[in-house]
């Protein structure tokens, strides 16, 4: 055997695949996509799949079992890469190279690539498991890990938009995955543990999605009116960094006005089907919307 040749065609096979797990869509987040995608195929040596997949070769030949495996691995070692050559950590400007990370993407975005690429790896993995198996708290893991992601690009987007006036449909998008989704996978892991079924369950997401997009109109509001000894937090935080919000876009009155139609609709929605069994999630909306703190 040839060494060599063996182990550049193994690489060629990784990278080949490498080049299918990481999209590249026109996204409101194609930047933070673009910065992933940079340090994924920048050219390691592709150590860690390799052996993967060898190791299973000494038992078997349908090695594209192990796909979403060393894809995962792989991904989780350039977040720990990325992370690494942070000023914070060893402060390095060049990888494979080419400049590191937050060389050519800034800070912010090094940061979220890695953790978007870090998280990416459960999703990868847990999409294989889910499409095998029907089980409801593989479901659960593998939309856990989509949602956390959803919160990473949002986060990402909320970057992004400081110093400029970004469309209302940007803002929403922002607002409903920087934290809505989080809350709305925690109604939505509640019923599919609970096993209920799909006209609920959707009821329930809209419900969710409905209180989430709330939850950060209202941080939006303190963040201007708020009261900082109640709070725990700096209010005017997000004037200082000219952040886009929803009183940056509509003003104190209107986001308060479109915060109390959302609320509402969550609770009208909820109290039709479920009528006095929802009374905690119905007092738990209104709590969202006249939260000081
Ligand atoms: C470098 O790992 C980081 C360490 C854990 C020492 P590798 O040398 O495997 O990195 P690449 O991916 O091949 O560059
Ligand atoms: C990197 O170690 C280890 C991890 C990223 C987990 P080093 O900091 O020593 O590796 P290089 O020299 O930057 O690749
Ligand atoms: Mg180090
Ligand atoms: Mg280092």
């Amino acid at each position: 055997m040839n060494f060599k040749e063996e182990l550049i065609k193994n690489q060629e096979y990784v990278n080949n695949i490498l080049k299918e797990y990481i999209d590249t869509l026109e996204l409101p987040e194609k930047k933070l996509n673009d910065a992933m995608r940079y340090s994924l195929l920048a050219g390691g040596k592709r150590i860690r799949p390799i052996l993967i997949i060898n190791t299973y070769k000494l038992f078997r030949d349908d090695i594209e079992k192990c796909i979403p495996y060393f894809v995962a691995m792989e991904m989780v070692h350039n977040f720990s890469l990325i992370h690494d050559d942070l000023p914070a950590i060893d402060n390095d400007d060049i990888r494979h190279g080419i400049p590191t990370n937050h060389k050519a993407f800034g800070e912010s975005t090094a940061i979220l690539a890695g953790d978007g690429l870090l998280n990416y790896a459960y999703m990868v993995i847990s999409e294989d498991i889910a499409s095998k198996y029907d089980n409801c708290k593989i479901q659960v893991l593998n939309e856990f890990s989509k949602e956390v992601y959803n919160m990473i690009k949002g986060e990402f987007i909320d970057i992004e938009s400081e110093n400029k006036d970004i469309p209302i449909e940007l803002l929403e998008y922002m607002h409903k995955n920087k934290t809505g989704a989080l809350i709305k996978e925690s109604v939505r892991i509640g019923a599919i543990l609970a096993k209920a079924n799909e006209k609920d369950l959707s009821l329930l997401t809209k419900y969710a999605e409905n209180i989430g997009l709330a939850f950060q109109i209202k941080d939006d509001i303190l963040s201007e009116i708020g009261d900082e000894k109640i709070m725990g937090k700096p209010v005017h935080n997000d004037i200082r960094e000219n952040k886009s919000t929803f009183v940056t876009k509509y003003g104190i009155e209107k986001s308060q006005e479109i915060l109390r139609d959302i609320i509402k609709e969550a609770i009208q929605l909820i109290l039709n089907e479920f009528g006095e069994k929802a009374e905690f999630l119905i007092e738990l909306a209104k709590y969202i919307k006249d939260r000081e703190k």
